[in-house]
């Protein structure tokens, strides 16, 4: 994948989650043209749910999907410019919360949220997920610790319709870039 104009290096992180097969063809091609240098991280979950995902992932960056550390892959990542966390599991927003870091993953965003960079974060939860006491919470602490929350029309969605289609990809990239001007309605 060609970038138009070098912007810096884009984490995009995916977790085992629906809308993690519209990555390769709806998020990629955005964030190519928006002039991202993307790196594409799965949790070992995703890479295994989404095999066939993260096949396509790797045609459309021409790179491997990162699910482990460089002793075991061999070189080790550019810190990024921007993360975006999406689609973002409920097991990863809680424990990302919780300053866990017992995963390739996890470690990585965790080395980030302390960073002066923007990451933005698309939750994709069934409406169940979200009933958990902690998933409201959870996002309120995210967000004050200065990550962007964007939230999907459908959101959350009931356990096997799915909301893939009206993911926010285009809100994400917007809320990764490194100043994000305040809309208000006119
Ligand atoms: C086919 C499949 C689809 C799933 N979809 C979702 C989902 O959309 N959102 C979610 O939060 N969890 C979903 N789950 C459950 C998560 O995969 C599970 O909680 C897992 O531990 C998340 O791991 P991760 O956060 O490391 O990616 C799904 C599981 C499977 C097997």
């Amino acid at each position: 994948m060609v970038a138009v104009m070098n912007r810096g290096v884009l984490y995009v992180v995916v977790c085992a989650a629906g809308a993690t097969r519209l990555v390769p063809s709806v998020l990629l091609p955005m964030a190519a043209e928006r002039g991202w240098d993307v790196h594409v991280l799965a949790t070992e979950r995703a890479a295994g749910v989404f095999a066939e995902s993260m096949e396509e992932i790797e045609r459309v960056t021409g790179r491997p999907v990162r699910t482990d550390f460089h002793t075991t892959v061999g070189y080790s990542l550019p810190d990024p410019d921007a993360v975006l966390i999406a689609p973002a599991s409920y097991n990863t927003i809680t424990k990302l919360a919780l300053g866990i870091a017992d995963t390739y993953v996890l470690t990585r965003l965790t080395e980030q949220v302390g960073r002066d960079i923007p990451i933005a974060v698309g939750p994709y939860i069934n409406a169940k997920f979200a009933k958990h006491p902690t998933y409201e919470s959870n996002l309120r602490l995210l967000r004050s610790w200065g990550l962007r929350v964007v939230i999907g029309p459908d959101e959350p969605h009931e356990s096997g319709v799915g909301a893939a289609k009206t993911f926010p990809w285009a809100e994400l990239l917007d809320a990764a870039e490194p100043e994000v001007v305040e809309r208000r309605p006119e």
